[in-house]
């Protein structure tokens, strides 16, 4: 439990002084015990057992026990006795082996304890908002507002360290293989990912914007064509969309681009830092990391990041032709995870809802369907390899063929029942263990996604992706065939980067802006500089870019990229602490020649 103010008494403060530390409080060990030690750092906790008051004593390494005997003096003693969680103090003593029954194996430190002579009190504390190691069901809002309290709970320290060392581990790696670090700006002009932008007033130029950057992706491309054959960036990126536990306004990327590559050069590149990348987290990826195209990924997985930590669905229809278990000439698929036993019926009814809401038609009975059609089923156990103990349904589409791609429509909503299927059972057998890394290439994307709202066909990735050679004539001709250059990289389920072969012609450019709908005109407004750019020598290039906070948030074992960020923005874009956004003074907006409506 906290305590109360009431309990403290009025603290005079010492100077730092020319006091030196000598030691960090996660560094003493039993070797060290007869040494003297001066150590500083936050009251983490503090018993106080009448003549004896243990410490301990947190900093960045760790924790130190300390402990105030009787006979230290009665002017330490009662020092001591005024500390409070979060105070900063220096202490001076003996470093002295524990007995064997006292000994802490729960810290690095746990062997021995600091036997202080001298006490310095450095600052004050109010009351913690929540106490440093029982901080389990308070609010997260709380915890941002208090952002520079909860940083200092060991989990968050070991997560932005953890984050610090990844950086680190990228840019070693990436130049060591050649890689150049080059700076692109913030303030800009729209770039092409998708999302809105976030919009940055100009008032030298009053009634114009920059617009923050939705990822450097045009300037690394500028790069190429002016001969840098290797950039990364560790760099901020913004952008305005809806969020959700794995995404923040602006947030981090490893972005990278390279010249004259080959799809495999790229992926050699990010195997070996991904690779490097675990080993820092204390993790181990075996073997090279495993590839499918797009159109295999959704026929086995019905998502195009497969969380390959479950087991793939498999497409059966061919097995009951003529049957009528679902929509003709459409998918029927066999779901199936091992070891669940024999569902209850509160888990099937479940199960065919969750299917039924995505317009499926769910065969949840799998003892039925194996008396109604034997054979078929004996067959579908062999595709699946599906054992007597575990879940096996049949799924597929109940009404109308739905979508421009109807097939995709129905594997889409059976991957869904498929995770669903997993992450109710996936107490049962580990199914999604967070300690299991599956990583995973999936590529030849398709180039083009059709927006219903708009009633036209968009860049899947972004309009400066190449389509697959094979496939050019396709770009016009028949756009929902039409497979792209493009590739992701996907760890257990989540995307954590994305990339692409670029066009660098700039004929080519020009038919996928045709393509999109976008006249030369619109092109040349938006992206003429890149459009000259492609009439100057630009070399054949591509690249990629993988989200940092995501790829720290699955190594720390996190659920929110939250918290792997030091100062976040909560899922309405707000920072509490600063209280961002906020309005600005009249004078402000005049400054920049604007006037809000209403
Ligand atoms: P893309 O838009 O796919 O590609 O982004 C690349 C990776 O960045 C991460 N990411 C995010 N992370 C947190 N919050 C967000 N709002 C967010 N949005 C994206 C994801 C994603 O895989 N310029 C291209 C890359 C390229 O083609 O080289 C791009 O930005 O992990």
């Amino acid at each position: 439990m906290a305590e109360t103010t009431d309990q403290r008494q009025p603290v005079t403060l010492d100077f730092l002084g020319d006091l030196k530390r000598t030691h960090d409080c996660g560094a003493l060990r039993s070797s060290d015990s007869g040494k003297r030690a001066l150590v500083m750092g936050w009251v983490h906790r503090r018993r106080d057992l009448g003549g004896v008051i243990f410490i301990h004593l947190r900093d960045r390494e760790g924790v130190t026990q300390v402990v105030f005997h009787e006979n230290v003096g009665s002017h330490v003693h009662a020092r001591a006795g005024m500390l409070r969680p979060e105070y900063v103090v220096a202490i001076e003593g003996t470093v002295e082996k524990r007995s064997p029954e006292t000994v802490n194996p729960n810290i690095s430190t746990g062997e021995i304890e600091l036997v202080a002579e001298k006490v310095w009190i450095l600052n004050e504390s109010r009351v913690p908002p929540f106490p440093m190691d029982e901080f389990a069901g308070i609010a997260e809002d709380v915890r941002l507002k208090y952002r520079y309290v909860d940083l200092r709970r060991p989990q968050m320290q070991k997560n932005i360290i953890l984050r610090s060392n990844v950086s680190f581990a990228v840019r070693e790696f990436l130049c060591s293989r050649g890689f150049l670090e080059i700076e692109t700006p913030f303030m800009t002009k729209s770039t092409p990912e998708g999302a809105r932008d976030f919009l940055v007033p100009s008032r030298l130029s009053p009634g114009s914007f920059y617009a923050l950057p939705q990822s450097p992706q045009i300037f690394k491309q500028l790069l190429m064509v002016s001969g840098y054959e290797k950039y990364f960036q560790i760099v901020r990126c913004f952008r305005d969309e809806d969020l959700r536990a794995d995404r923040q306004p602006e947030f981090t990327q490893i972005d990278l681009e390279m010249s004259f590559p080959q799809k495999e050069t790229i992926f050699d590149v990010v195997e070996g830092m991904v690779k490097r990348v675990f080993e820092v987290a204390g993790c181990k990826i075996e073997g090279a990391i495993p590839r499918m195209t797009y159109e295999q990924a959704m026929r086995s997985y019905g998502i195009d990041k497969p969380d390959m930590r479950v087991p793939p669905f498999h497409c059966v229809e061919d097995l009951f032709e003529g049957q009528q278990l679902a929509a003709e000439g459409l998918p029927l698929v066999a779901i199936h995870i091992p070891n669940t036993g024999t569902p209850s019926r509160k888990d099937r009814d479940e199960i065919k809802a969750f299917g039924q809401e995505r317009g499926l038609r769910v065969f949840d009975d799998a003892k039925r369907l194996e008396r109604d059609f034997p054979e078929q089923m004996a067959r579908v156990r062999e595709r699946a390899a599906a054992g007597d103990n575990d879940l096996l349904i049949l799924a597929g589409w109940a009404g109308e063929k739905k979508g421009q791609r109807p097939e995709h429509t129905v594997l889409l909503a059976c991957g869904q029942l498929r995770l669903y299927c997993a992450q109710k059972y996936a107490g049962k057998h580990n199914l999604l263990d967070p300690k299991v890394f599956k990583l995973l290439w999936v590529d030849n994307f398709p180039m083009f996604e059709w927006d219903e709202e708009e009633g036209r066909w968009m860049a899947a990735h972004h309009p400066f992706t190449s389509v697959l050679d094979e496939d050019l004539d396709k770009l016009t001709a028949d756009p929902a065939h039409c497979r792209a250059k493009s590739y992701d990289i996907v760890l257990n389920g989540v995307e954590l980067g994305s990339g692409s072969i670029r066009i660098h012609r700039r004929d080519v450019q020009a038919r996928v802006f045709s393509s999109l709908g976008l006249s030369d005109e619109e092109a040349r407004l938006k992206f003429g500089f890149l459009l000259d750019a492609l009439e100057y020598g630009a070399p054949p290039h591509g690249g990629i870019a993988l989200g940092l906070d995501r790829l720290v948030m699955i190594l720390a074992g996190e659920k929110s990229i939250r918290d792997v960020i030091p100062f976040p923005k909560t899922a309405k874009g707000t920072d509490l602490m600063c209280d961002a956004p906020s309005p600005v003074p009249d004078r402000a907006l005049r400054d920049l020649g604007i006037r809000l409506r209403g």
